[in-house]
């Protein structure tokens, strides 16, 4: 359990002073054997910042969070990662294959959020839990096991319960490939929220363009493992 972490500033958004970071790749390869997953990949990432990973299957997306949420170690480079020393970043990561445990409810799973360190209370928590659940259309399901229900569902929970653990940033990977337009804006609309309210930072790898032109962010555009675009969403 995490104690003593202290929450962004409420209103405080990009934060882009040098020294602020919360991620910075420096030259950073990643190899599995022959095959290069992240060639020389130069990136720095600020408090409260939106960032959009996009390229084709394979170009290296999720080795990419992997590398940030330190999880993987780059094979060469730099990666220089704050919140895995500091208790005053934490990071939510939600993975591709979203890792539920399958025999609870959502509920349950929701309740793996709870840090007493970060919540006033049990019911503090339960009241965020259940406000989350009313504006992402989960409420009516939280007793549900997650073994019964769809794609769409479980991101939503598992998306859910990476923002219960009040993240100063999260890492997202393909979190909306299940689910329908109408839900996927809704999500959006909740994490932005968090980014504006909250300094939240994003970072979230996607295919989905239409998302990307609706929302304010950047793109870091990988291709066979080169980031060969890293900037402002114009170019979509
Ligand atoms: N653990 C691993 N062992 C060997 N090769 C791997 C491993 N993980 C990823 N790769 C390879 O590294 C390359 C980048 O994979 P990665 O999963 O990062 O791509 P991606 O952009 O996330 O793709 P997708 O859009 O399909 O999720 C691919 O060629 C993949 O096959
Ligand atoms: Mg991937």
């Amino acid at each position: 359990m995490l104690t003593g972490r202290t929450l962004p500033k409420a209103g405080t958004r990009t934060n882009t002073n040098p020294q602020n970071y919360l991620f910075h790749l420096d030259n950073l390869s990643v190899e599995f054997g022959a095959l290069t997953a992240l060639k020389n990949v130069q990136l720095t990432i600020y408090p409260g910042e939106i960032l959009f990973v996009t390229g084709p299957s394979g170009a290296g997306k999720t080795t990419l969070l992997s590398v940030l949420g330190g999880h993987m170690e780059p094979t060469s480079g730099k990666a220089v990662l704050p919140h895995m020393k500091s208790s005053k970043h934490f990071v939510s990561t939600v993975f591709q294959d979203l890792r539920l445990i399958q025999k609870k409810s959502c509920e349950e799973n929701l309740f793996m959020a709870y840090d007493a360190s970060m919540y006033d209370s049990k019911n503090d928590f339960y009241r965020e839990m259940q406000d989350l659940a009313k504006l992402l259309h989960v409420y009516d399901h939280l007793d549900r096991k997650i073994d019964d229900c769809n794609g769409g569902l479980r991101q939503k929970v598992a998306m859910m319960r990476a923002l219960l653990c009040k993240p100063t940033a999260l890492l997202a990977d393909e979190p909306t490939s299940s689910l329908d337009k109408e839900n996927s804006y809704r999500l959006f609309e909740v994490l932005n929220h968090y980014n504006h309210k909250k300094g939240l930072a994003l970072v979230w790898a996607t295919h989905n363009k239409e998302l990307i032109k609706q929302f304010p962010g950047k793109i870091a555009h990988l291709d066979n493992g080169r980031l060969i675009y890293s900037g402002h969403a114009c170019f979509i």
